[in-house]
């Protein structure tokens, strides 16, 4: 009997890997997928090994993550509430797929996850293997086991010499990727703390950015970014130059309470520099190029998009219905956005593209060759006739 373990190298999944073998006697196959965490991931291979894990796996997913999952998120200009750019929740789906593929090819029946029972990353991972194979066994120690808290966890770690390098010290939640990290508990928890500086992984809060401008200028073809600076880039490389350039001007933090699809209320902060200079852009340039209904109408399938990404329904019909639609709007979603970066913000300060719908030539308040003004009057009479007949209405019954 085989189980592939969702395996981060942290303190849980090194518990549960010893805590797997003991309750159920069997083989733990680690796989440990790469989505942009910058960690060392020899040395978590080999700690799984020493772990006591058959088998090691690191999967380097960051370029399928971009393409396949963040560029359909970022061209629906899905965005959950408001305020989150889904960093955690468009990661799941991927390392869900990739632990069922290394399942079957193991002949693994099982496949066992970290995740707590109160949060969103177990639906995620779980929708998705049922999606991906029906008959997939699912461990969620978390929901099971009679451990309570971290302290448990340290305290077997120390029974079964399982190398840690947690103190029992209250830390944060914490889940990064190439797109964002996340921030969860700890003195998050209450909401009247406000977010230490020190909380910050990714890049600097607003007021310790530099007093200078930063420009970057993004290319987009076809609603995906290409070049930065007139300059040609692989997926991997152009966000991580976006990180780089976000995170010292200090973009794309928030500090927020959201709702999780479980029930509670939860509060997080969110780091996504370079995600957020994107975001910020893709949508400006769509202004340049998609016209009033198709923007409004794709205004409404982002948010359900967004819900479904939240709550773990990627592989679903709707969501593919979504995707080939705003695939459709994207198909002339090509030309170039220039950022401002100054203190926290990053403002679209210019654009330009072939399919642009904005005409100089028709905006202008001199003379021009389209529009007469003449016909502005018929269209406001019968544009407001409605209100003028109740008007008239109004004024018949009470007699004036
Ligand atoms: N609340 C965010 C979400 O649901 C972040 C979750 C972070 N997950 C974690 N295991 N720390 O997408
Ligand atoms: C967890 O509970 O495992 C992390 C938080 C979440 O999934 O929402």
């Amino acid at each position: 009997e085989k189980i592939v373990l969702a395996y981060s190298g942290g303190l849980d999944t090194s518990v549960i890997l010893t805590w797997l073998k003991e309750k159920y006697d069997c083989e733990v196959i680690a796989a440990c997928c790469d989505a942009g965490q910058g960690e060392d991931f020899d040395a978590i291979e080999k700690k799984a090994i020493a772990s006591g894990a058959s088998k090691a796996y690191t999967l380097d997913i960051r370029e399928e993550f971009i393409t396949d999952y963040i560029y359909p998120t970022l061209k629906a200009g899905a965005i959950y509430e408001n305020d989150y750019l889904l960093g955690t929740s468009m990661a799941r789906p991927l390392m869900a797929k990739k632990l069922v593929e290394i399942a079957e090819k193991e002949g693994a029946f099982t496949i066992a996850h970290g995740c707590t029972g109160k949060g969103n990353d177990q639906v995620r991972f779980e929708t998705t293997i049922k999606a991906l194979n029906p008959a997939m066994q699912i461990i969620a120690p978390w929901r099971t086991w009679d451990f309570q808290s971290r302290e448990d966890l340290i305290e077997y770690a120390h029974q079964h010499n399982i190398p840690i390098a947690q103190t029992t010290e209250k830390i944060y939640s914490r889940d990064e990727n190439i797109w964002h990290i996340s921030h969860e508990g700890g003195n998050l928890e209450n909401p009247w703390n406000e977010h230490k500086k020190d909380i910050h992984v990714l890049s600097v809060e607003p007021e310790d950015a530099p007093d200078e401008i930063t420009y970057v200028t993004i290319t987009f073809e076809k609603g995906i970014p290409v070049a930065i600076d007139d300059q040609k880039m692989d997926p991997v490389a152009l966000l991580t130059k976006l990180n780089e350039l976000g995170s010292k001007n200090g973009v794309g933090t928030i500090d927020i309470i959201e709702n999780r699809l479980v029930g509670m209320k939860s509060r997080g902060v969110y780091e996504t520099p370079g995600g957020t200079i994107l975001f910020q852009a893709h949508r400006d340039l769509e202004k340049l190029i998609l016209d009033r209904d198709t923007t409004a109408y794709k205004n409404i399938v982002a948010q359900k998009f967004a819900e479904l990404c939240y709550d773990g329904l990627w592989f679903t019909p709707l969501r593919e219905a979504i995707s080939a639609f705003v695939d459709v709007t994207q198909e002339q979603v090509t030309g170039k956005v220039k950022m401002k970066l100054y203190k926290g913000t990053a403002w679209p300060v210019a654009s330009q593209s072939p399919y642009s719908l904005y005409s100089e030539e028709f905006a202008t308040f001199s003379a021009d060759e389209v529009y007469d003004q003449h016909d502005a009057e018929g269209f406001i009479n019968l544009f407001s006739l409605p209100l003028k007949i109740r008007a008239i209405q109004k004024q018949s019954l009470e007699g004036v």
